[in-house]
């Protein structure tokens, strides 16, 4: 793994855009994985700058997200759908075609969930993974626990998360108890795994994440045995890692 520590939220996330953006370049019919959450909103901010001021196309590109939370509908203002329209989509070319949020609204889950790791493959898997950390550990929806083997499927989720997710919507009991998440499998297959964290308060996720065991009680964990994974961190979030790491990604190997 490939530990990044920057100044700040702002220089994390120019960091990971420029891995981004260099494989884009370099493979415009990428396949990018996507996450939500607050953490990469600086990321799809300098992707969206690229994309107006340098001409960063993106309309080749093959997007599948990692979550969404079941029972709510596209429209809905919480949705991962709703989220990944208003924060990127609607401001880069994009062809909606390519993209793919799993369906909340799905009426048979498991067959939706099949369908999913079957185009991910058709698609020619994952080139790159977007991936946020949880306070306790997990990535996408993985709870603590989850199989480190698992494929998408349905989770319900621990109270910790969704007492974190509740912030966004109007009340605690609003946040939906169940998801459909990438697996941690799933996620292992990408080509390649960019993992951000920001704020203290992911410090000893971070911690567990990079230099802990490999436990499904932290889901995050896995990323160590990934051939090419990047944790890129704001100071914050690193303050509790003891290894030594690295600036930039250039030119570094894993
Ligand atoms: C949710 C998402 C995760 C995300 C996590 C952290 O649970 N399912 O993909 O990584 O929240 O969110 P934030 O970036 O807002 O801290």
């Amino acid at each position: 793994m490939l530990v990044i520590v920057k100044e700040s939220y702002d220089a994390m996330s120019k960091e990971a855009a420029k891995i981004v953006a260099d494989r884009l370049r370099k493979k415009p019919n990428l396949v990018l994985g996507l996450a939500t959450g607050s953490t990469p909103l600086g990321l799809y901010k300098e992707l969206i700058r690229m994309h107006k001021e340098e001409g960063l196309d993106f309309s080749k590109v093959t997007t599948f997200n990692l979550d969404e939370y079941i029972g709510l509908p596209p429209e809905h203002d919480q949705s991962y759908h709703f989220f990944m329209w208003e924060n990127l989509f609607k401001h880069i070319n994009i062809d909606a075609r390519f993209v793919h949020v799993p369906m909340g609204m799905a009426k048979d889950v498991d067959a939706f969930c099949d369908w999913y790791e079957t185009r991910m493959k058709e698609c020619g898997g994952v080139d790159l993974q977007i991936l946020g950390i949880g306070a306790n550990g997990h990535i996408a929806f993985n709870e603590p626990g989850s199989s480190l083997g698992s494929r998408t499927r349905i989770k319900t989720l621990t109270g910790t998360t969704r007492l974190d997710n509740a912030r966004f919507f109007k009340t605690a009991e609003e946040v939906p108890k169940y998801a459909i998440t990438m697996g941690v499998g799933t996620i292992m297959d990408a080509k390649e795994l960019i993992l951000l964290a920001n704020k203290a308060s992911k410090a000893d996720a971070i911690k567990a994440a990079v230099e802990g065991p490999i436990t499904a009680m932290c889901p995050a964990s896995i990323i160590q045995l990934h051939q090419k994974a990047y944790a890129i961190v704001d100071k914050d979030a690193s303050a509790k890692l003891t290894g030594l790491y690295n600036d930039s990604w250039e030119s570094k190997t894993f």
